[in-house]
């Protein structure tokens, strides 16, 4: 549907109305008459036999910021790679300031004055902040002193709140929320006047996702036309002018962002109603099953009490470093327990290793789904069995039929299309990944599931599922713990809260009751944990 809903009807009870109204503030402040810096329009891009852009047009307008939405592989990347020069089009045009430009390379995207930051980091490590800056930057010539570009970085990197970084430094010794910054920086030094930001965020806990958006309002004040890819709402809510939405290779007109509502944004996105986001909470959580006292472990720097149900989902809320992931690891026997008690259904609960923690029925789904969450170059089949070989093999043999019924059943739990079942696990998309990731331990029937970020690089519509799946466990007996920086699905899904930060478990609430603010109080406030 091509029509913006008007209604404001937010979908969770995440507090979308603030971001909502400091939109309109902003949209109030919007001339409207701007004229547009970039059009491009009717553009075409196949690959190979596949039509990915199918006559899609963009309209961006200085200073304004256009966020880029759709499902994964809905061609967002494709697209801005068209107007950096790093992909061609087979057809289409493009303006930039009401003049045709031919963009055939990056150099020739930086002349129109296109400015691009990748989807995956480009800083290199082994140069300096400043060299990272300038990177590519003829103009400079390669006789630069050091100090000189130094000296000349630093504007640049103070714009983007790196006040405090050496620009002589090795980029190594950054953060890669601070690496992410740097090519912020590297933006403003262009002085371009469209600027491009491809899904900056996805590796970004909450607090650092504010300073990024800080520095791309600062570019936009001073009249960029900035692209913003994102799978995040509320930084869409946040931070955005107008929203455009690519799907099946089509483009929408331009949502303005003040008078959307979640609702209408996904709806568009998806090409249906979505029902809600997050489904019903528990009913009646059954009997304690796990219980946790004055538990210490690595990256914990007081003891943590908690306790889990059967049916619950317990959501440990937390940055990264908070200490929410460390009472994961120790559960799933990953990090061993300093001090402190565990108990599982009534006894005592030491798991020596992950091992240990499968035997007796718990399992662990880290974040790192491209490290140990699955193995890209096996098949989808091959991912899912990998954990339950002993269970589907007969004689030591693999039995291709129990392995076929563990597969689909698995499939089927999860919403996964046989489809997808002769390709790579690796060449699906995050929220299929994911699918396969958490399936995988599920194959085994545990009683206790642990995940870590659970719908990290997922699509709004594959992030929906997700939590529909593991509610629909939740109520067929499986209790759930998992660790999250994102603050709508924290607020959405779980039964209970626990707050992290800096090491300490700060408090537990009930999610019902919980409110946005109180949740980011929590787990940014140093005098919160005292
Ligand atoms: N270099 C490529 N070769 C072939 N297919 C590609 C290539 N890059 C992307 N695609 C395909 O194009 C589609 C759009 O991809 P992409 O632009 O990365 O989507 P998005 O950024 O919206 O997730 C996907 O189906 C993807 O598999
Ligand atoms: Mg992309």
């Amino acid at each position: 549907m091509t029509r913006p809903c008007s209604g404001v009807r937010p979908l969770t009870s995440f507090a979308i109305s603030d971001t909502l109204c400091a939109a309109r503030k902003r949209a109030a402040h919007q001339p409207g008459g701007v004229r547009a810096v970039l059009n491009m329009t009717e553009i075409v891009k196949c690959y190979g036999p596949t039509l990915v852009l199918d006559g899609v047009s963009l309209e961006v307008k200085a200073g304004e910021v256009m966020a880029l939405m759709g499902e994964n592989g809905a061609g967002k990347s494709t697209l801005v790679k068209i107007l950096a020069g790093i992909e061609p089009c087979d057809s289409g045009a493009i303006k930039v300031s009401g003049k045709t430009v031919a963009i055939r390379s990056p150099e020739g995207a930086r002349r129109a004055g296109v400015g691009y930051v990748a989807q995956e980091l480009s800083v290199i490590d082994s140069l300096t902040v400043a060299e990272n800056v300038f990177l590519g930057d003829r103009s400079l010539g390669i006789l630069r002193s050091p100090a000189k570009l130094a000296a000349l970085a630093k504007p640049y990197l103070m714009r983007v709140g790196l006040d405090y970084v050496d620009p002589l430094a090795l980029a190594e010794e950054y953060s890669v929320a601070e690496r992410q910054l740097i090519e912020i920086a590297r933006l403003l030094s262009r002085k371009c006047q469209i600027a491009i930001l491809d899904e900056p965020t996805a590796a970004l806990s909450e607090t650092e996702i504010v300073r990024v958006k800080s520095a791309v309002r600062a570019i936009a004040a001073e009249g960029c036309a900035v692209i913003y890819v994102t799978h995040r709402m509320p930084e869409v809510f946040d931070l955005t002018n107008r929203v455009t939405v690519l799907r099946n290779g089509k483009s929408f007109a331009p949502l303005d962002t003040p008078t959307l509502s979640i609702d209408a944004l996904i709806e568009v996105m998806l090409g249906r109603q979505l029902g809600k986001m997050f489904p019903p909470r528990a009913a009646n959580p059954g009997a304690e099953v796990l219980s946790l006292s004055h538990c210490l472990s690595a990256g914990l720097k007081s003891p943590v009490s908690i306790s889990l149900r059967k049916g619950e989902i317990l959501a440990l809320a937390g940055q990264v470093g908070s200490g929410a992931s460390a009472v994961l690891r120790v559960v799933a026997g990953v990090s061993p327990l300093i001090t402190g008690e565990m108990r599982l259904n009534g006894s005592g609960y030491a798991p020596r290793d992950i091992g240990d923690g499968i035997a007796s029925r718990v399992v662990y789904c880290s974040d790192d789904r491209k490290r140990d969450g699955i193995f890209a170059v096996r098949s989808v089949p091959e991912n899912l069995s990998a954990p339950a070989l002993g269970a589907i093999s007969r004689f030591q043999m693999l039995s291709g039929g129990l392995e076929r019924a563990h597969i689909r059943g698995i499939a089927s739990k999860f919403g996964l299309d046989e489809r997808y079942f002769n390709r790579l696990a690796g060449n699906l998309s995050g929220g299929n990944q994911q699918k396969v990731a958490l399936g995988k331990w599920i194959g085994l029937n545990p009683r206790n599931l642990l995940v870590e970020e659970p719908t990290r690089g997922v699509d709004v519509g594959a992030r929906a599922e997700i939590y529909r799946h593991l509610r629909q466990l939740a109520d067929d007996g499986l209790s759930i713990i998992f660790a999250s920086s994102d603050t709508q699905e924290v607020m959405g899904l779980p039964d209970r809260i626990a707050t992290f930060f800096h090491g300490h478990l700060v408090q537990i609430v009930e999610a019902e009751t919980a409110t946005a603010e109180g949740l980011t109080r929590d787990v940014t406030r140093a005098d919160a944990a005292a």
